[in-house]
């Protein structure tokens, strides 16, 4: 304390503050399982409050910082990395990668450019690689890590946009679903294609995009003067898991001349396990994917990956030079070339290092179990008196409504249904979210969370089973 400027620490202390944090972490992921699976917010607008504060000129211990942070504040958050969380599209947490992010920001090594740290971006590129391997890209393909969907989804349109449009943007038109997510219409806001240039193609009864309804709006578009140039189709929605018929897309891309984009941030990593690639037929076809290693690879938040088919379309948009920086690498990957951070750290240890552990034979595992809980679990909810079943797994996510002789109208029904989300979610033992789809609310339900086990899964429908029973009952009454 004597020279408030060195703020190096002794490796006494940095060890000891190292096994401070561990023992929390670890702890707190022992008992993850008897925490309430949507977390403890009472009081919470009071603790919000009471949190704002003026810097701090002067430093506090770690215990005093480590306290409220594992007792007070993490427990009141949604339960994402608990073993209950069934709600949106579950993330994972899985511990090896917390390791990776450990070494990653220790070591502090730069990855933007392969010559600061060849080594460590081979890794990347291998991480990359066995993803593009997973979904049968060509050799050609390249991609980047993002911090999540929403960011792979905004390379891709630029990148397409960049290929497909040049300078002439304007005119340029993409085509979603009505399922698709909200973040591709922000990216390609972002990436300047305006509301007015997004088409939204309406769903069949499977809530999968009608092929038939693409095709129109792209012929009139083009009579109109308008440049079609992005189609994407998604590998598993967020309301109710359908798959788009990616094959059929892929076929109208191909002799439309268009880019074809699939967003598999829910679904993608299924194409890992050879035995559920039919479910996703066509996916290897896309010009472009998006993947959330941070949803169906386990890992924390923070993790998405963009592949691109063309690699070069990816590296044309954003390749750059400085004469201050080494001349780009051409043989080995070079991240910089093909995304949009320079300085950068290394996101990609935290997949080499947790499939390195593991091995993908672990993962192709976990995966199948997910899809066989959730396929189970749906089969057991549909059976419930006063459940219909809208949405089947088509991966590992169903989705339902409550129907009924006391709910007379569409407007009882979606009440009766959002309540019994609710009511499920209090229980605690799993947190369950719904999803307004058209004129309908839907509750659902996604197995993704490598935590989740049939344990959780049991729970889940003798829960729904039991709330269901209370809610029609009381209407009853
Ligand atoms: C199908 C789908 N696409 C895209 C996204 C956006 O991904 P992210 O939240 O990682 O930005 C999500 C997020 O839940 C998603 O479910």
């Amino acid at each position: 304390m004597n020279d408030p400027a060195n703020l190096e620490f002794t490796p006494e202390t940095m060890r000891a503050m190292g096994h401070a944090v561990v023992e929390r972490a670890v702890a707190h992921i022992a008992g993850l399982g008897s925490m309430p699976s949507n977390g403890n917010f009472d009081g919470i607008e009071d603790l919000c409050r009471s949190l704002a504060e003026p810097e701090p000129l002067d430093g506090t211990t770690l215990d005093a910082l480590l306290d409220p942070l594992f007792e007070q504040w993490i427990p009141r958050s949604f339960g994402t990395p608990g073993p209950g969380y069934l709600a949106y599209i579950p993330g994972g947490g899985i511990y090896p990668a917390a390791l990776a992010d450990f070494i990653a920001d220790t070591a502090n090594r730069y990855t933007g450019i392969w010559q600061a740290a060849p080594a460590l971006v081979q890794l990347e590129a291998n991480a990359l690689d066995w993803m593009r391997g997973w979904m049968q890209f060509p050799a050609t393909a390249r991609g980047i890590f993002t911090p999540g969907g929403s960011m792979a989804m905004f390379n891709a349109i630029a990148a397409a946009r960049e290929q497909r449009l040049g300078t002439d943007i304007r005119a340029g038109t993409l085509y979603v679903s009505s399922q698709s997510h909200h973040s591709i219409t922000k990216a390609a806001r972002l990436a300047g294609i305006a509301h007015d240039r997004v088409r939204t193609i309406e769903v069949d009864e499977n809530f999968r995009m009608r092929v038939d309804a693409l095709q129109l709006a792209i012929g009139a578009d083009r009579s109109a003067g308008l440049k079609p140039f992005m189609v994407f189709s998604t590998a598993g929605t967020t309301n109710t898991g359908a798959v788009d018929p990616i094959d059929a897309v892929a076929e109208l891309c191909t002799r439309e001349a268009l880019w074809h984009h699939v967003d598999g941030a829910y679904g993608a990593f299924f194409h890992m396990v050879p035995e559920l690639r039919p479910l996703l037929a066509g996916l290897p076809r896309a010009d472009s994917l998006t993947l959330d290693p941070h949803k169906g690879l386990f890992l924390p938040y923070g993790t998405g990956a963009l592949l691109v088919r063309d690699g070069e379309a990816l590296r044309a948009l954003h390749a750059s030079e400085a004469g201050y920086l080494p001349d780009n690498q051409n043989e080995f990957y070079d991240p910089a070339q093909y995304g949009p951070d320079l300085s950068r750290g290394f996101p990609g240890l935290r997949i080499w290092l947790t499939l390195k552990l593991l091995g993908s034979d672990r993962y192709r595992a976990a995966l199948s179990e997910k899809r066989g809980l959730a396929c189970w679990a749906a089969g057991e909810v549909a059976k419930i008196p006063g459940i219909v079943m809208d949405a089947p797994p088509q991966l590992s996510l169903f989705a339902f409504h409550l129907e009924h002789g006391s709910l007379p109208t569409l407007e009882a029904q979606n009440a009766a249904t959002r309540t019994l989300m609710q009511r499920v979610t209090a229980r605690g033992r799993v947190m369950l979210t719904g999803a307004q789809v058209g004129e309908r609310f839907l509750g659902r339900v996604c197995v993704l969370s490598f935590r989740t086990r049939r344990a959780q899964m049991q729970a889940c429908i003798e829960d729904i089973a039991a709330e269901t029973a209370a809610i029609l009952s009381k209407r009853q009454d």
